[in-house]
């Protein structure tokens, strides 16, 4: 299943409901492992990258089931019930669990060592070490300070004031998440809004979370409270559709039951400052979190400006994002968007290679891109680097083609988005894989 071809043209209709949201899916085998008495989690994310959360806490030994698809049984160790793996945690392709790990890893009283695969490999890990080590805690990176990483356990962990110097929810989390072994008051402000799962779900779990502003702060020694956890279908994953439906003519999707924390929901904001028809429909709330079904159909797309508070808030769904960008009248500026350089892979540098391949016209700047957009793509060959969203994005532009578009490496989809290949086809993107 490594490469997808699309051929051209099609629409996207009927209901769908996309699998379960990463970020919170990992929250929740993270939370549910530390808590006392049993967490069920349904709509559970089965990618690799939330399996590789799952694994990692029955290596440290906590009882955990799938019992159906979806379906995940936890039997909590408490928060110091963990006990050392036998063996290096592989954390596969997945940044958000082992930078949420560290944290975790650096107020236990066992070492422990944090590995990844190729991509993971590469991607910078100071920035949730080095605030670590302020607290106390004793990490080893590679000179690069990139994975392995290697956890001194019995470290004493003290309280911190930090402010981030990125907007990352992974790093606010890491250090939340080791705020709960450490003597006093653990507080992370934040430059701009990143997504709060965390901190939902602390407190769904009878954990004191103090939010005030920009400033998130918990108190060390507390203790976790098993919870259900209904998890919501990914508004990343949803996504793809969002985009496919708007740029191809005749499109009209339902996507049920996604999350819409609102600090999830730049893609919206972005796609309709584009021009969009994108209507938030039933919304309700599932465990902790707002849900609700999205309806999209096909518009007249036009490029904008993307307003920079908006990019924490879409951080991952600018693959997709640049796809539109291609298929609407006049240019889409984005910019204050390094961080995307630091993904799975370069996603500035990646999206421009392939939007190149297939005819777009666009030019890459430190912080983001200029894309004309236009008519939408030639034919031809792209390669997503491994990157899942990437690959996901590109196939979606083979409904806005003039001929057959190659996309290789696609293997990762499953990270994020497994069965993505049926759901789409289902949908009526003529897309195979081989
Ligand atoms: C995530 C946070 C984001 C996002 C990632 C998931 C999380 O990363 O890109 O896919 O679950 O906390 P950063 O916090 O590094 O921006």
């Amino acid at each position: 299943m490594n490469t997808f071809t699309v051929q051209p043209g099609g629409q996207l209709s009927g209901r769908a409901r996309v699998p379960g949201d990463k970020s919170i899916s990992h929250r929740a085998i993270m939370l549910g492992a530390l808590a006392e008495g049993e967490t069920r989690v349904t709509g559970f994310l089965e990618g690799a990258d939330c399996i590789a959360t799952l694994e990692a806490f029955r290596a440290m030994g906590v009882a955990i089931e799938r019992t159906g698809p979806g379906d995940v049984r936890i039997q909590g160790a408490g928060v110091h019930g963990l006990k050392a793996p036998a063996a290096a945690l592989d954390m596969g392709n997945s940044g958000t669990a082992m930078r949420l790990l560290c944290g975790v890893l650096a107020g236990q009283v066992f070492d422990s060592e944090l590995i990844g695969d190729r991509s993971l490999s590469g991607r910078p890990m100071r920035r949730v070490t080095d605030p670590l080590a302020h607290m106390g805690a004793h990490i080893d990176t590679s000179e690069a300070g990139t994975p392995p990483l290697r956890v001194h356990g019995g470290a004493p962990l003290r309280g911190t004031d930090h402010v981030l110097k990125v907007a990352s929810a992974q790093v606010k989390s890491a250090l939340l998440l080791a705020g709960l072994w450490a003597d006093g008051r653990t507080c992370v402000t934040e430059p701009a809004p990143t997504r709060d799962h965390t901190e939902r779900m602390l407190a769904g779990f009878g954990y004191r979370v103090e939010r005030d502003g920009p400033r998130t702060c918990v108190e060390g020694g507390g203790r976790l409270v098993a919870s259900p956890v209904d998890v919501p279908a990914d508004i990343s994953s949803a996504a793809f559709f969002l985009v496919g439906a708007s740029i191809a003519t005749g499109s009209r999707m339902r996507l049920e039951h996604v999350g819409i924390n609102p600090t999830r929901t730049g893609v919206i904001d972005i796609l309709r400052l584009m021009g969009a028809e994108i209507r938030v429909l039933d919304q309700r709330e599932a465990g902790g979190e707002p849900v609700a079904d999205l309806e999209v159909e096909a518009a007249t797309l036009k490029g904008i400006q993307i307003p920079e508070h908006l990019v924490p808030l879409a951080i991952d769904e600018f693959p997709a994002i640049f796809v539109a960008a291609a298929c609407a009248e006049g240019e889409t500026v984005l910019t204050g968007a390094e961080e995307l350089r630091v993904k799975e892979s370069d996603r500035i540098q990646v999206m421009a290679d392939g939007l190149a391949a297939l005819g777009v016209d666009c030019a890459v700047q430190p912080d983001g891109i200029r894309i004309q957009g236009g008519d939408g793509f030639t034919g031809g060959e792209v390669d997503s680097h491994g990157d899942h969203r990437i690959a996901m994005s590109f196939a979606m532009a083979g409904l806005r083609a003039r001929a057959p578009i190659r996309i290789r490496d696609c293997a990762n989809v499953g990270t994020s988005f497994p069965g993505f290949v049926a759901l789409a086809r289902e949908a009526g993107l003529q897309l195979e894989a081989a």
